[in-house]
Formats: C-alpha cells, sequence, structure tokens
C-alpha cells in the first residue's frame, strides 16, 4: 500500500520571523484576532513587509472557535484585497480561519461542512499560505486540517484536504512568550493529545511515531517549566516544536476518541480546546488500554519515554495515563468537569448534546477500540466526576 507523509516548511528559532523578508510576493493579507492585534504581533509582521514594500493588511476578526460565517467575511475582505500571501498569526482559531477563509478565496464554490480529503480545491492559484503560531499547541501550522463551528447548531467539525498544509511554518518563541499560565498549559496539552493519539490512531505509521515520540517526550519536559516561567524563551521554543511535531504526526495520523469527546465539550460547554482534549486523555487511555493487549503496549512505549517504571501491558498503560494526570495537576489544568468547576445541572442539561456530537465526530473512526453512544454517555460521567474508567 502507497503512503504519504507530508509537511511544511518549518523555520525555527530565535528570529525566526526573518524569513518575512524572503518571502516573494507583493500583496499580503494577515489574518489574526484582537488580542494578538493589540499585543502588536500582527503589526510586527506588517511592518517588514511594508518596509520591503508590500502593500499588507490586517484583518483581525477572528474568533476563539470560529464559525463559518466569521470564515465567510474574511475570505470577502481577501477577496476585496487581492492578497497573493496569506499571514495567519494567532492560535489555532486564527489559523484554521485563515485556512478556510483561503479555501473559499481560491474556490468559492467549496461547501466546508461538505469538504472531503478527496475534494479538488484548486489552493495556490491566487496565494499561499504562511503560519506564524502565537500558541504552542494546535500544531495547525503543520496540520492539513480546519476545525470550525457551524453557525446553527454551534457544532465544531474537523475537516482535512492535503492541499491545506500551509507552505511556510514560521515557530518564532517571540510570538508565543505573551501567553498566559492557564492557556500555555491548555494548549500544551492539545499538544500532548496529538501526539499521544497520533501514536495509537489506526492510521498511524513509522514517520507519524516518530514525531509523537519526541513530542510526548518534550512535552512532559518543557511544559511544566515553561508553565512555570512563562517569559523563559528557550522554553517557549521548545514548546513550539513539540507542538509542531504532534502537529506533523497526527496530520499524517489520525487523531481520536479524545479529540471526538473533547470537540464536543467545545462545542456544548464552551469549554477551550486544549483543556478540553486534555481533559479527557486520560480516560481515553484507561478506555483504550482495557480491551487490547496490543494499544496497551502502545501506551506502555509512551509511558517508558516519560519515565514510568514496570513491565510493558495494561498497567503500565494505565499508569501512563495516571502520570499525564500527574503533569495537569502540576500545570493547573482541572483533571475532570467537576474540578473545572462545570456545575452539574449544565453537566446532566448538556449530556444528550455532548453524546450525539461525539458520535458525529470523524476522529471517532479513528480510535483503536470502539466504542457506541452508551459508552459515550458513561464515559461522559465519568470526566465529570474523575474516576478511573472501569469498563
Ligand atoms: N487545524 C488543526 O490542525 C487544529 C488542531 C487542534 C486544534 N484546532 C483548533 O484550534 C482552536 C484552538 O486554538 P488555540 O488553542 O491555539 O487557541 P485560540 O487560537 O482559540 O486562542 C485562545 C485565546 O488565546 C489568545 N492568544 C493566542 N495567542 C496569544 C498570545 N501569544 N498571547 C496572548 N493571548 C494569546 C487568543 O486571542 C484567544 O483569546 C480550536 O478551534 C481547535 O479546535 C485545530
Ligand atoms: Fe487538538
Amino acid at each position: 500500500m502507497v503512503w504519504w507523509f507530508s509537511t511544511p516548511r518549518v523555520v525555527f528559532g530565535e528570529d525566526a520571523l526573518s524569513e518575512i523578508e524572503l518571502l516573494e510576493g507583493k500583496k499580503a493579507f494577515i489574518v489574526t484576532d484582537k488580542v494578538i492585534n493589540q499585543l502588536g504581533l500582527a503589526e510586527k509582521v506588517c511592518r517588514i513587509l511594508t518596509d520591503n514594500l508590500w502593500s499588507a493588511a490586517i484583518w483581525d476578526g477572528t474568533t476563539p472557535d470560529p464559525k463559518v460565517s466569521t470564515v465567510k467575511e474574511a475570505a470577502t475582505a481577501m477577496r476585496h484585497f487581492g492578497a497573493d500571501t496569506i499571514i495567519a498569526v494567532g492560535g489555532g482559531s486564527v489559523i484554521d480561519t485563515a485556512k478556510a477563509a483561503w479555501t473559499l478565496y481560491e474556490n468559492p464554490s467549496i461547501d466546508l461542512p461538505a469538504l472531503s480529503p478527496f475534494d479538488k480545491i484548486g489552493l495556490r492559484q491566487k496565494a499561499k499560505l504562511i503560519c506564524i503560531p502565537t500558541t504552542a499547541g494546535t500544531g495547525s501550522e503543520a496540520t492539513k486540517a480546519i476545525v470550525i463551528r457551524e453557525d446553527e447548531t454551534g457544532r465544531k467539525f474537523a475537516t482535512s484536504n492535503d492541499e491545506l498544509f500551509p507552505d511556510i511554518a514560521i515557530l518564532d518563541p517571540e510570538f508565543v512568550v505573551g501567553l498566559p499560565k492557564d492557556l500555555t498549559a491548555y494548549t500544551g496539552l492539545d499538544a500532548l493529545t496529538h501526539a499521544v493519539e497520533g501514536y495509537v490512531s489506526v492510521w498511524k505509521n513509522d514517520f507519524s511515531d516518530g514525531c509523537s515520540l519526541n513530542a510526548v517526550k518534550m512535552v512532559f519536559e518543557w511544559l511544566p517549566k515553561s508553565v512555570a516561567d512563562l517569559s523563559n524563551l528557550e522554553y517557549r521554543e521548545k514548546m513550539q516544536i513539540a507542538a509542531c511535531l504532534a502537529g506533523m504526526s497526527f496530520a499524517n495520523s489520525q487523531v481520536a476518541l479524545a479529540h471526538s469527546l473533547g470537540h464536543s465539550m467545545g462545542s456544548v460547554l464552551r469549554t477551550q480546546h486544549g483543556l478540553s482534549v486534555g481533559m479527557v486523555l486520560p480516560y481515553t487511555i484507561e478506555y483504550n488500554a482495557r480491551e487490547s493487549k496490543e494499544v496497551a503496549m502502545l501506551y506502555s512505549d509512551l509511558a517508558s519515554i516519560v519515565g514510568v517504571k514496570g513491565a510493558a501491558g495494561t498497567k503500565k498503560a494505565m499508569n501512563f495515563a495516571l502520570a499525564i494526570r500527574d503533569l495537569m495537576e502540576e500545570v493547573g489544568a482541572p483533571r475532570s468537569l467537576k474540578e473545572a468547576k462545570v456545575k452539574r445541572s449544565d453537566f446532566k442539561q448538556g449530556l444528550d448534546q455532548l453524546v450525539e456530537f461525539a458520535m458525529m465526530d470523524s476522529s471517532i473512526t479513528m480510535n483503536p477500540r470502539n466504542i457506541d453512544s452508551e459508552g459515550i454517555r458513561r464515559m461522559y460521567e465519568y470526566i465529570y466526576s474523575g474516576d478511573i474508567i472501569d469498563f
């Protein structure tokens, strides 16, 4: 069977931003959000471009977990400006808005919720996409995925297409150094979830494994340090690399059950993406490892890398889930919905919708163990209370 492994060109390290001076083009459309714009990060990129005689525009209309309507607004602005280069400066929400708007800019006939990996979009007739992440988490700068919300239902849906790999990812630690403590922790847990799920998904392969193994090791080493010393550029750089590696892994394998459960939590309870998927990750490991020795062995590989002792097998996999719970405590992330202070009444009220959206999420099909809607409902009950999965 033929397989592929794709990544953008990645520029990393202090002063990686100088790559902007080497770009070829005339008209750059910078996609960002209001917070990042106010921090001056988009302006920093804009200034380099205008100093090099480009014309450049900043569009800061992105909102967290972007909706289709927001993407359409960005695409309209892109069309009016007539960009030959699109530059995303922001977290996953900004990068996904840029990817999705770029799709509509180049091919207005695309219906985003119906976009499939098999569609021919026809990107790069008009513009290239450059991504400068300001969070160290989603890895979207290295993936072919987009995650958008439907306006009508608020449901987050993920889709991917090979054409959507950005052309260049620029990892400059100066762009993540202002990220507050809670978001540093949550987005770092998103990276960990990508790395772990990329390693056990049914589409895993030897290339994605290489990325996952290093990313898991790096997150355990550098995330607590980043959270403890937010202004340290070395720690930030290491987490940027870990997040990008984790993105490369899952872009070429897939994410799984933690993302189905987490996307649904983001849709229904509006919990931050990294917090959602990071919180549910240990429960999914416990669920997956209980059934299959083979899957438990995979988690055992990851456990060994982060220093969990003992013979490979189910117990070691369960201890890996515990190690993740400990890591979450260390970085100040809630390990259950109860700890996250979600009211029991809100949880109960949203439970049917949580189950329905999780079952509709495409990542569920990549999980190494099957699950039905009753199983999902049960998992959410455990995720609420914080109990270890025993089924
Ligand atoms: N396409 C993919 O491959 C992929 C992968 C994982 C997640 N996602 C999606 O990405 C989105 C989440 O992205 P995210 O976790 O990066 O968060 P985000 O982009 O939603 O940003 C969260 C908040 O942090 C702020 N922020 C970002 N960078 C900052 C900085 N340097 N300093 C201060 N504040 C900053 C933003 O303004 C925003 O208010 C979700 O919609 C998720 O589903 C996409
Ligand atoms: Fe994610």
